[in-house]
């Protein structure tokens, strides 16, 4: 790695032992100046590490003094020998030696930085946030943008061997349909029209197999104006791949052996087989599309064990009739929580997104006694089958829940994954890579009642299933798959549909009239009539991905100027309003 230049021979992180004697020039920014009298002290910083550059009053006042007249972030450049220090320091690369500066030269000065440049800073989110080139010299920072940088080579390297091809597809385009809003662009030469700012570049790419491009890759940004958290942010990255002449499978390989090269060429780490689960088993077992795997604590059902089906206590009574399922989780280790830490989790499934009545729990207490919320109905013998059922043993917290199936699906497992990390279950050395297939083609819209798209009107219906496309759809299952990595989607795709006659009954079934088809797809429906190959492609997020892999707890942490949860970019200011003149220019006025 060699990245010396005319100003320095060396890198702040690459000075050690074997440099004794050498005679060196470094450059970069002041961390830290320590005087102690005779000697002075001062910790350089570039983008590779720190190195210690030391002064003596006694050999050469002038320096000395300059040296500790150094402020902060100061950028400089240091000439000198290495030497040995006498206090070293094992932590970092370079803490083995020091640099006996023999010339100082100061490149730039700073002013004060509104918070420290270290890891542990004591600058708050939004100020890091408006500094933002400030908080990237934070190491943490930037090496996880310098791990970015390395993910996309590696997938680019995967890519450019299976003989894909980069094509980049315009930013300013008609509306495209993957459920969020547009962001809209106006036109100047079109008054009263707008682009959209793509969502993804889904049409686009399959034209492209239309074109005959075969392979299609693209590292691309999107844009969606959707509400904003952790893991979405505005405009993202995708890196979007399509492929003709391939069905599924072929699909999956090459996802499969994408993923495993990137792990391997940034982590080193050799990746077995993924998982394949079904939707439907997922929500069943996990209660979420998105599981996370590197713990177990399934979701079990009970409605039909004996003691349940027999039991007088009126909720088991009468779930059937309620159309209720009953189904529990185990917590293992649990059965000492405190009645405030039980009572939190019942309040956790309460919460209106989760929308249950409460828990029951069963306790199997260290001492082999077993302890219910529910004793006055249960008797003991009752109780251990329900705990045979789940797999349960001394130490153990069982909680059932009963209520329609997608509440308790839901809320338990939302309270696994809470357990999990609460619990400290999840082991962060384990990573869990699994495939999530055969989701359901369309879903009812709880509002209106009407059908709508689960993932984009592009995917094909999976083939044992187009028995149901004309009367049961909400039966037909589709030709789509995502890859969940540690509980986080982190990509999705699917096999397209390339036949015309198929694709007009999609439009159908969604409600599209003819003229909104046309308008909305016109061009689409159209190329396809000129031979298109079957084809199927997916997109992996790449923020999520490389978050994942940096340890980052949101994705804003893994891109270098990012927008704050309110879609605002403080550093820049933006959105922000714009001259009276340029509204007038695009036809544009503002509601009082
Ligand atoms: P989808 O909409 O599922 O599929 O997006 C693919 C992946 O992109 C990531 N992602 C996001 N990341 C950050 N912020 C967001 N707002 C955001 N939205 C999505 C997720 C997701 O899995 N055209 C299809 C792909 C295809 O079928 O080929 C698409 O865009 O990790």
């Amino acid at each position: 790695m060699n990245t010396s230049t005319n100003l320095r021979t060396h890198q702040c992180g690459e000075l050690n032992m074997q440099h004794i004697n050498n005679e060196v020039s470094i450059c970069g920014w002041v961390a830290k100046v320590r005087d102690f009298g005779g000697l002075t002290f001062v910790d350089v910083r570039d983008r590779y590490g720190i190195t210690q550059l030391a002064f003596n009053i006694e050999t050469n006042e002038a320096l000395c003094l300059k040296a500790r007249a150094l402020g902060r972030e100061f950028v400089i450049q240091a000439k000198g020998k290495v030497i040995e220090r006498s206090n070293k320091n094992k932590n970092i690369a370079t803490g083995e030696i020091e640099i006996e500066v023999s010339e100082l030269n100061i490149l730039n000065e700073s002013i004060t930085p509104p918070f420290t440049i270290e890891n542990e800073t004591d600058g708050g989110e939004e100020l890091r946030m408006k500094y933002r080139y400030l908080d990237i010299r934070r190491p943490i920072l930037n090496e996880r943008l310098v791990t970015r940088s390395k993910m996309i080579k590696a997938m680019r390297e995967y890519l450019d061997e299976m003989n894909f091809t980069e094509v980049e597809t315009p930013v300013l385009i008609k509306s495209t349909p993957e459920g969020a809003r547009d962001f809209l662009v106006p036109s100047r030469m079109q008054p009263g029209n707008f682009y959209a700012l793509p969502q993804s570049p889904q049409i686009l790419k399959q034209l492209l197999m239309v074109s005959g491009m075969d392979r299609y890759y693209q590292v691309v940004k999107c844009y969606r104006d959707e509400d904003f958290r952790g893991d979405r942010q505005p405009e993202f990255t995708q890196l979007d791949c399509e492929m003709s002449f391939v069905n599924q499978e072929d699909v999956l390989q090459t996802v499969e052996g994408l993923t495993k090269h990137v792990f391997k060429k940034t982590k080193n780490i050799e990746l077995a087989d993924f998982i394949r689960l079904p939707y439907a088993e997922a929500i069943k077992t996990y209660g979420s599309d998105k599981p996370d795997l590197r713990f177990d604590c399934k979701i079990i059902d009970l409605d039909n064990l004996d003691c349940i089906k027999k039991s007088e206590f009126p909720l088991f009574q009468n779930a059937t009739g309620n159309e209720h399922i009953i189904a529990a989780i185990n917590a293992t280790g649990c059965a000492n929580m405190s009645r405030k830490q039980t009572d939190e989790l019942v309040d956790f499934v309460k919460m209106p997104n989760r929308g249950l009545s409460g828990l029951i729990q069963i306790k199997l207490n260290e001492d082999g006694t077993i302890k219910s919320t529910i004793d006055k109905f249960l008797n003991e013998e009752q109780l251990r089958e329900i705990a045979n059922a789940m797999g349960a043993s001394k130490g153990d917290l069982i909680l059932i829940a009963v209520e329609k199936e997608a509440k308790v699906r839901k809320a338990l497992g939302d309270l696994r994954l809470e357990l999990g990390k609460k619990q400290n279950w999840i082991d962060k050395d384990k990573w869990s890579i699994l495939w999530i297939v055969d989701f359901p083609l369309f879903e009812k819209d709880e509002e209106t009642g009407n059908i709508i798209f689960v993932h984009h009107p592009f995917c094909n219906v999976h083939p044992d299933d187009v028995q149901y496309f004309d009367n049961e759809p909400l039966k037909c299952r589709a030709q789509q798959y995502d890859l969940v990595i540690n509980g986080a989607e982190c990509l999705s795709g699917s096999i397209r549909i390339h036949n015309k006659e198929l694709q007009d009954k999609v439009f159908q079934k969604l409600g599209f009239t003819e003229e909104e088809k046309e308008e909305r797809f016109g061009f689409m429906v159209n190329a396809f009539q000129y031979g298109a190959p079957p084809h199927g492609g997916f997109a992996f997020g790449v923020d999520r991905w490389v978050a994942l892999m940096t340890g980052a707890e949101v994705i804003r942490d893994v891109i270098a100027f990012p927008k704050n949860n309110s879609g605002r970019d403080l550093m820049m200011d933006a959105p922000s309003y714009v001259d009276p003149k340029q509204l007038e220019e695009l036809g544009i006025g503002l509601k009082k």
